[in-house]
């Protein structure tokens, strides 16, 4: 296969910027073109950012199934497009060459299609990371089925928010899952949530685990059964649906600044073109290449880089049951030389949790493979940056710093690996198609280098978030209204004398905890629920392997009586039980009040430095209802 937009050079990049922004919709168009579509396009671009409104590719049909996998089987039809690792490195590994794919979605396609599953019907998926997840995904694409994948680490309150928001009537899920030495029963979450989403019709179940579960006649069906009632059909094709380009594709769920996550829309025509487009030019994807992407589907990450990304330019992906510790610190780099992985895309809390374990693990692995090395998810420090470049990269391979969001569907900032520079803790330069710009609280664009602001971006791009699930009017409350006519991010950042864009990290009240985004508000609110709690703060403060870790200040009810530690632990449960355990706070802190404003404002900004260990300069506190509160939180600190 080969890309016809594929930069080779810094000045190809340059052209390629400069010819995106002066002539977006010229630009697109001809990125587009390689693509199949059923029918052209007929305009590239309509669009406005106050309702916000906007379409890519209006008129076109396609199928983005037809472009991951169709269009490549002659070609690359024996070439793998999949190759799975499990959790047990002794357990049997198996690789899906393009037919082999394609010949499973269209199976899985009818199974779901002989389960009622229509165009637009929301589907659920709650599934481990096994090769059924991937084929899932790509059968509800094939038959205009909107997915909605969510993370094995959420609990059973969470996906019935989820459910309930989406409507989802149908679920696919597994027994369990395996990640390292833990099982988590995936089935019995789901029977948990369901209790509360009497519309769920249908729950496809894969047996992976062997992990007893409960099956409701009428209601639930086994995978394996499923499959064998349309190999007695005789194996039927599954014509790919035809899809309008702004058709929805997926929801997936993400935290904000609210206590009710949002389900963030993408739609099918410019997520497929801006995922590949991007793919191959940040990670200068060649053709045979094996591509490890280590996220989880249940982000998008995955999404975007392990499946529709790779797979629309007929990439080798990987996909990883495992955890990188387990059995030891050595996983990545045993899968690495087994498959002679030559991009290796992780994210900066993996990193700096294996660096713990010192060089040792990485003894006796070669790694020779690797070509280029990628970090998401979160700014990567210089330490982290430089010990993945001196010995996973032995100094040869490039970083990319990938730079992007949920919302906006693929990498936004990032240096092109081996074409343009990289500069360590820098997401560096915007990708073609993509304006960004620094702005002041005020909403007047910061022009010229060297200098800080909120990041913004001007003009659309092809895989922008079209709208939040349902709720039209929230999407353009956060993204569209704090900036006029501008994308907000909600993350800080500074340009340097070069314009090279560093992330500071966000600006509103969102966390992210390994990786993970996690919502203050959301956190708060579980903890509020917990008997005996009057009231909470959650802010984040500096971790060494999480990034930020999870500090509640809590207000209880017997702050001095009983067991502290068993409080903790208590509270601990519940968050764990309404969020799940990726939001478990790291610290908890009983005090008698919290430094409110006369308006009664909590003032986070005095929580967020007792909690980063600054007692001294907390700022003026003179505002404050009853600053004693202030005194009592810097002697309680943990
Ligand atoms: C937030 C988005 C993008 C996929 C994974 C996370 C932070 C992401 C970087 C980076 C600095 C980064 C931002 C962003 N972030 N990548 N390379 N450097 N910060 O997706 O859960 O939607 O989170 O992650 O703060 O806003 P997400």
């Amino acid at each position: 296969m080969s890309y016809p937009f594929k930069i080779s050079s810094e000045e190809d990049y340059r052209k390629a910027w400069n010819k995106s922004v002066k002539d977006p919709e010229g630009f697109w168009d001809g990125v587009a073109s390689s693509f199949l579509w059923r029918k052209k396009w007929d305009s590239v671009l309509e669009w406005n950012f106050k309702d916000p409104d906007v379409k890519w590719f209006s008129g076109g049909k396609l199928n983005i199934t037809e472009n991951c996998l169709d269009r490549h089987l002659g070609l690359l039809g024996n070439q793998p497009a999949l190759i799975w690792e499990p959790n047990d490195p002794e357990g049997h590994h198996r690789v899906l060459t393009y037919r082999d794919l394609y010949n499973k979605v269209i199976q899985f396609a009818n199974v779901l299609k002989n389960n009622g599953v229509e165009k637009g019907d929301r589907v659920c998926i709650y599934m481990g990371m096994v090769p059924e997840l991937a084929i899932a995904v790509l059968a509800c694409a094939r038959i205009g089925a909107v997915h909605s994948v969510i993370f094995g680490g959420f609990s059973a309150q969470s996906i019935a928010d989820r459910l309930q928001d989406a409507q989802a009537k149908y679920i696919i899920t597994c027994d369990g899952a395996s990640r390292g030495a833990k099982e988590i029963p995936l089935k019995n979450v789901i029977d948990d949530a369901l209790v509360q989403c009497r519309f769920v019709e249908r729950v496809i179940v894969l047996t992976h685990t062997h992990t007893p579960v409960s099956m409701i006649k009428g209601r639930d069906v086994w995978w394996e059964d499923e499959i064998k009632k349309v190999e007695t059909m005789g194996n039927p094709d599954c014509p790919a649906e035809e899809m309008d380009a702004e058709d929805p594709l997926f929801i997936l769920y993400t935290s904000g600044s609210t206590g009710k996550p949002k389900g963030v829309v993408h739609t099918c025509g410019g997520y497929m073109v801006y995922t590949t487009y991007s793919f191959v030019n940040v990670f200068q994807y060649e053709p045979g290449d094996i591509h490890f992407c280590t996220a989880d589907i249940g982000w998008i990450t995955g999404h975007s880089y392990i499946l529709y990304g790779p797979l629309g330019a007929g990439a080798t992906t990987m996909m990883f049951e495992g955890i990188p510790t387990w059995p030891d610190a050595g996983r990545f780099w045993d899968i690495v030389d087994k498959y002679k992985v030559n991009i290796l895309y992780t994210a900066p809390t993996a990193i700096r949790s294996l660096m713990g374990y010192g060089l040792g693990p990485i003894h006796g692995h070669k790694l020779d493979s690797l070509k280029v090395l990628g970090s998401v998810g979160e700014p990567i420090n210089e330490e982290a940056w430089q010990w993945m470049h001196d010995n996973i990269g032995k100094g040869k391979c490039p970083i990319v710093d990938t730079w992007w969001q949920t919302e906006t569907g693929g990498i936004m900032i990032s240096n092109m690996a081996g074409i343009t520079p990289a500069k360590p803790t820098y997401a560096t330069l915007p990708l073609p198609g993509i304006q960004p710009v620094l702005v002041d609280e005020e909403g007047n664009e910061i022009e010229g280098n060297d200098v800080s602001g909120n990041l913004c971006i001007k003009h659309p791009w092809p895989s922008i978030i079209r709208t939040t699930y349902g709720d039209h009017e929230r999407c353009r409350q956060t993204y569209f209204s704090t900036y006029k006519d501008m994308y907000f991010t909600g993350d800080g950042c500074y340009r340097d004398a070069e314009g090279n864009y560093r992330i500071t990290g966000r600006v509103d009240d969102v966390l992210n905890v390994s990786g993970h985004r996690i919502g203050t508000a959301e956190v708060e609110n579980a903890i509020n629920m917990h008997a005996g709690v009057i009231e909470s703060a959650i802010v984040g403060y500096p971790h060494d392997v999480k990034g930020q870790g999870i500090y509640a200040y809590v207000i209880y009810d017997h702050p001095h009586s009983g067991d502290e530690n068993l409080t903790r632990q208590d509270i601990t449960q519940t968050v764990t039980r309404i969020i799940g355990p990726i939001a478990k706070p790291d610290k908890i802190q009983f005090v008698s009040g919290l430094p409110k404003t006369r308006s009664g404002k909590i003032m986070r900004r005095i929580l967020r430095k007792v909690a980063e260990g600054e007692t001294e300069n907390l700022g003026d506190t003179s505002t404050l209802l009853d600053p004693a509160v202030v005194e009592e939180i810097k002697k309680g600190r943990i």
